[in-house]
């Protein structure tokens, strides 16, 4: 069985009442009992944590052994060259995602120190980016 651990960084742990205007009305642990019901043949894994060497770890425990990591690193993404260098650490594919389009969003939000160490990018799509997301670790 293919095992994809999908990761969130900090604040998407509000999901359905941060910024819903942005970001929806959806609980995150709503949303994925509905994506782990498009996958049965997948182990999807969640992990969410507001702390960058959380996220750090997470990336370093799956990295080696797991066949695809769906990573919504938050505003990290913008900030962390450490959670960039974990991800050309491990063996693992790395797909960066976000819920809203981060190009039509403040200039602060369009530099992503994460995408060039992933194998690609999923931008602007709301829930369905971590849909796209899985579907592209399982066909590339
Ligand atoms: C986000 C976009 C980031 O800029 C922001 O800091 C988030 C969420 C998104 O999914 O759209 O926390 O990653």
């Amino acid at each position: 069985m293919r095992k994809i651990q999908i990761i969130n960084g900090p604040n998407l742990n509000l999901l359905g009442t941060r910024e819903p205007s942005v970001y929806g009305n959806q609980t995150f642990e709503a949303y994925f009992e509905g994506l782990k019901l498009l996958f049965p043949e997948v182990q999807l894994d969640y992990f969410q944590s507001n702390m960058e060497g959380a996220l750090i770890d997470k990336i370093q425990e799956v990295g080696f052994s797991y066949d695809g990591i769906v990573l919504n690193g938050g505003a990290y993404t913008h900030t962390s060259i450490a959670i960039a260098d974990a991800i050309r650490s491990v063996t693992t594919p790395v797909i960066e995602v976000h819920i809203s389009n981060v190009f039509k969003r403040e200039e602060y939000r369009h530099h992503s120190y994460l995408s060039d160490a992933c194998k690609g990018c999923i931008v602007g799509f709301g829930m369905d980016s971590y849909r796209l997301a899985v579907d592209a670790v399982l066909h590339f």
